[in-house]
């Protein structure tokens, strides 16, 4: 089948940036991405383009391009689900916070909404996509939905797990490493895969069985994220024995059979993705009773909590035991540098133990914006929402978060954090003036020429 309309259900940090780029390579194609947020789609259509509801490099240029054109945002879900021969399932998926697998298995309450609206809108035959994360297995459960409560029109269910990462993500859907199709039904799995043809090399679009595509995305999830807690574990040794974790990094980098790439050590990785779908890994490998694989990928998110409570209790340890009154700046709020995402930051988890002794935490961060730091802070439930209110201040311009600080934590890898002038930042801290880097984007040598105690990991 020739595709001619594409809705998309879910216009987030995947489904936004993923629309807009199969917009922008298939002019053919029309576009449109839908959502029951109606402050999000008025966001996506806003005139002013540094309005739009994510921070992605390079997607305002091609939003610019496309939209109104080919690519169209809405609210009015059911229409464009009646038009459109192919829709993508690209709603969130959090971690249960209730009943049976609270705070482990993948809440499928809103795809399974969407399925059920598929099914009572749908005229026409329809192939549905599924690029939200799953649990294995749940392509089987939206067929089944599709299925029994549909208007007796057929449906093809195909599992297309997405494989951007947040601030490089445009970069990654113009040149991706590979696209996974998984499907029963060779028709739907070639109209996909001639959607991705316009640009992508078919040699990188593999087709596979639905069940080994779900699970290749949370397994490639678990593996970078185990990456990242094993260099972790490394940088604690590190410190303990004068080894340098930036040289150990480099030395077994090189290694081929190991690689460069995710060897950073860092506060801890955050994001939507790596702890919501290692937690899911390790409940489906419990709930088939595969006690040792569970333990094995769950040691990955304990190390992860450790690396994060380790950095905090460091700052408090060398603050003379204590932080109570005393002015933290932190800078980078974003879980990592190039997106506006906050969600799972290591520095919400350090901020909020740092706010339990009474710290006075400064935030800066280049394109958070202030309500969604204290919203990240208040959905943690540790204190009233008004003391948080009092500890907390959220500031535009860096060098005001900097200024009769005691010490400065940084939280995320911002290039311009390299650039500022440290000097004149020491000259208006409290002293002694600590630098607390959790990036390791700093020059130890030059920061302690300056006058600072400064502390890395790992160094
Ligand atoms: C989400 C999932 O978290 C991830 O597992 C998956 O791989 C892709 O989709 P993301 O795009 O980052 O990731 O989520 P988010 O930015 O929260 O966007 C989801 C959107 O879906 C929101 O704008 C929300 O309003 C919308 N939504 C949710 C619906 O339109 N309908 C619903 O029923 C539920
Ligand atoms: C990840 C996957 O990379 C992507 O393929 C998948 O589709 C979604 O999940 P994302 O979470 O957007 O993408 O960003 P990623 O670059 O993977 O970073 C995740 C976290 O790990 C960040 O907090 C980052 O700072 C941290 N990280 C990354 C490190 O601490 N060290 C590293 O070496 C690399």
């Amino acid at each position: 089948m020739t595709i001619k309309k594409i809705c998309c259900i879910g216009a987030g940090y995947v489904g936004g940036p993923t629309m807009a780029v199969i917009a922008y390579k298939n002019p053919d194609i029309e576009v449109n991405i839908v959502d029951i947020n109606a402050d999000r789609i008025a966001a996506w259509n806003d005139e002013d383009l540094s309005n739009l509801p994510i921070y992605e490099p390079g997607l305002a240029e091609i939003v610019e391009k496309t939209r109104g054109k080919n690519l169209f945002f809405s609210t009015d879900i059911n229409k464009a689900i009646d038009e459109s021969e192919m829709i993508f399932i690209s709603v969130n998926t959090p971690t249960k916070t209730y009943g049976k697998g609270k705070g482990m298995a993948a809440d499928l309450k809103y795809v399974e909404l969407c399925a059920r609206n598929i099914a009572e809108v749908a005229t026409t035959d329809k192939i549905v996509v599924e690029k939200s994360t799953l649990p294995v297995r749940t392509a089987q459960a939206i067929k089944s939905i599709l299925h029994n409560t549909g208007n007796s029109v057929n449906f093809d269910v195909l599992s297309n797990p997405e494989f951007l990462a947040e601030g490089t993500a445009i970069q990654d859907l113009l040149s991706p490493d590979r696209v996974l199709i998984g499907g029963e039904s060779e028709d739907a799995i070639e109209s996909l895969a001639k959607v991705y043809g316009s640009w992508v090399d078919d040699d990188k679009i593999l087709r596979t069985n639905v069940w080994s595509s779900e699970l290749s995305k949370l397994t490639a999830n678990a593996f970078l994220a185990q990456r990242i807690s094993s260099i972790n574990a490394i940088s604690e040794l590190c410190e303990k024995t004068e080894a340098n974790v930036n040289e150990v990094a480099r030395a077994i980098g090189m290694d081929s059979r190991i690689g460069s790439k995710f060897l950073n050590a860092s506060i801890g990785f955050g994001g939507s993705c790596f702890q919501k779908d290692i937690l899911n890994l390790v409940y489906i490998a419990r709930s088939y009773n595969l006690h040792e694989v569970a333990d094995y990928w769950e040691q990955v998110i304990v190390l992860n909590d450790h690396q994060k409570r380790r950095f905090s209790d460091h700052l408090i340890k060398t603050l003379y035991n204590t932080v109570s009154g005393k002015k933290i700046a932190m800078l980078g709020w974003a879980f990592k540098k190039d997106t506006n995402d906050t969600r799972e930051s290591a520095a919400i988890y350090v901020a909020d133990h740092l706010l339990s002794e009474q710290a006075n935490v400064a935030v800066y961060d280049p394109k958070v914006e202030d309500f969604k730091v204290l919203n990240d802070l208040n959905y943690l439930n540790s204190r009233p929402e008004q003391e948080n209110r009092e500890l907390v201040s959220v500031h535009d311009n860096p060098y005001e978060a900097l200024k009769d600080a005691h010490a400065v934590a940084i939280m995320t890898e911002w290039d311009e954090f390299k650039t500022y002038d440290w000097r004149s930042i020491y000259d208006n801290m409290k002293k002694p003036a600590f630098v607390f880097d959790g990036r390791n984007i700093l020059d130890k040598s030059k920061m302690e020429e300056i006058g600072f105690e400064y502390y890395s990991i790992g160094q």
